[in-house]
């Protein structure tokens, strides 16, 4: 089976849905995306949509950030992404990809009297880092852009060329991941992460006004550890020096679930082992994430109307 794109207002093979060569997001990063996780629950026969309203709702404040034009119900966005899972007729976990771009055939550095558009496609997609024996990582020597450059707030396509540039150094010397730092040198995010510490029974995070992508996956966090396990979150500036002495570390993203960070910078975390608050948070978002728990079924969308056969075994994760 094919899988599906949303292109030019209609459902087609991805493999037939191309833009030209002059599209001018290809050339400036003027565009906004999203990613969306359907997880696979061989059990219930079910493909589960993780808050997929929410990330249109995110990419609808990214595209009035950037001036891209958004004139979308998202709830008929919603149905259309459901539409592409279904016709993928898939039993693995997805990932959705929505861009809202500058659609215009022109040359011309500027975000005025260009046209937009969006398509949206699903793609299969298992995990991103490991999530068992977690992430070693370091602080990148690239910083992560300030809000008076790009704001990291909306999910811009250019964003992502400094986060290309932080994962790719990470990787060649040898690391699963890398930690911005913001300008005036206090922790970020991952390169597509949000990150959190445990530290004395609390999570801390960096708040939304250091430069970071507000993630849905982190707002999950929050949630879980303060309804199931009692935990506040405290939303403050981090040091460099206190990723090295936290109690936990994990991060949080579509892509990345809930992944623990075992070393920074060589220095262990913890006794350098998953943490045991991480452990329980992950354990939940995954219950939560596959559509087992009903308490959270607000946040996940099945896709198929009828529970879909399968000889794969129930997987946890
Ligand atoms: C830079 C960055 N930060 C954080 C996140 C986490 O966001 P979310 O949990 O909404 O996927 C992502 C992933 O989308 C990201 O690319």
């Amino acid at each position: 089976m094919p899988d599906y794109a949303y292109f030019n207002k209609q459902i087609m093979p991805i493999s037939e849905a191309k833009v030209g060569i002059m599209t001018h997001a290809l050339h400036y990063g003027t565009a906004c995306f999203e990613g969306i996780r359907g997880n696979w629950n061989a059990e219930k026969g079910q493909i589960y949509l993780f808050r997929v309203k929410e990330h249109y709702e995110r990419l609808s404040r990214s595209c009035h950030i950037m001036r891209i034009g958004f004139p979308y119900d998202i709830d008929e966005l919603v149905e259309i992404t459901l539409e592409l899972v279904r016709k993928s007729g898939r039993q693995e976990d997805v990932y959705i990809r929505p861009l809202a771009y500058k659609s215009s055939q022109l040359v011309g550095v500027r975000m005025h009297n260009v046209e937009d558009d969006i398509l949206i496609f699903v793609t299969p997609f298992g995990p991103y880092l490991d999530l068992d024996k977690g992430a070693r990582c370091c602080v990148s020597s690239w910083r992560r852009v300030d809000d008076t450059m790009i704001p990291a707030r909306a999910k811009v396509t250019g964003i992502y060329v400094n986060s290309a540039l932080a994962k790719t150094e990470a990787f060649e010397n040898g690391y699963d991941e890398a930690i911005f730092l913001n300008h005036d040198g206090h922790v970020a995010e991952g390169s597509g992460e949000n990150i959190f510490l445990v530290m004395s029974g609390k999570l801390v995070t960096p708040p939304s006004s250091d430069n970071i992508l507000v993630g849905i996956t982190r707002d999950a966090a929050i949630t879980l550890a303060r309804e199931e396990l009692g935990i506040e979150t405290v939303e403050r500036s981090i040091d460099r020096s206190e990723l090295y002495i936290a109690d936990e570390c994990f991060m949080t993203g579509t892509a990345a679930h809930l992944t623990p960070v075992v070393e920074v910078d060589h220095r262990a975390i913890g006794n350098g082992k998953v943490g045991q608050i991480t452990k329980k948070l992950q354990t939940m978002y995954f219950d939560v994430i596959r559509g087992n728990n009903p308490k959270y079924s607000h946040w996940t969308s099945p896709a198929y109307k009828q529970p879909v056969g399968s000889t794969k075994k129930a997987s946890s994760r």
